[in-house]
């Protein structure tokens, strides 16, 4: 099991990210219900790679608001197969509008899933 460090902040642009990926690799994020800040949460996700396919994404965090989103980096390289990532959630602004996405290592616009809308207290 891989766990994460704090997150960084990528941007705070409008971002329009296309949800279409463009490498096939199928990965669907479970959708959390309410994350508490600080503590340990395990994130699972259902995919199509095996054990011995060597398919890694980055996960975010995205703060979504009426006029832009926000991106943290929760964690780089995750091995696709593994189907579960620990870590503490990172001190990030109270929103009821987050999401989590599985991003290309190299080209964070392709968009392997997004998850359901879900809060940080
Ligand atoms: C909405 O998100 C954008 C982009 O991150 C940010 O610049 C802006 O301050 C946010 N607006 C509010 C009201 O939080
Ligand atoms: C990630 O994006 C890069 C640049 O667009 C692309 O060359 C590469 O094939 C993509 N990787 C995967 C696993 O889709
Ligand atoms: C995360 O998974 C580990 C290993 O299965 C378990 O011990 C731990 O209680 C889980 N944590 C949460 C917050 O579900
Ligand atoms: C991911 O979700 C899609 C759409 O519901 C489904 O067709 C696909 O079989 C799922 N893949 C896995 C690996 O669970
Ligand atoms: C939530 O995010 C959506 C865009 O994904 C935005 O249209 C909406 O205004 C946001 N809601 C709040 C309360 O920030």
């Amino acid at each position: 099991m891989a766990s994460g460090h704090g997150a960084f902040v990528l941007a705070a642009a409008m971002l329009a990210a296309p949800l279409a990926s463009a490498s096939g690799m199928t990965i669907n994020l479970t959708t959390p219900t309410v994350w508490q800040r600080g503590t340990n949460v395990n994130e699972t996700w259902a995919s199509d790679v095996g054990p011995y396919n060597s398919g890694m994404f980055d996960l975010l965090l995205v703060n979504h608001n009426s006029t832009g989103a926000t991106r943290y980096t929760l964690a780089t390289n995750v091995l696709t197969y593994y189907e579960i990532f620990w870590f503490i959630v990172p001190n990030v602004p109270v929103s009821s509008n987050y999401t989590l996405q599985a991003v290309n290592l190299t080209n964070y616009a392709d968009v392997y899933d997004q998850s359901g809308t879900f809060s940080i207290d």
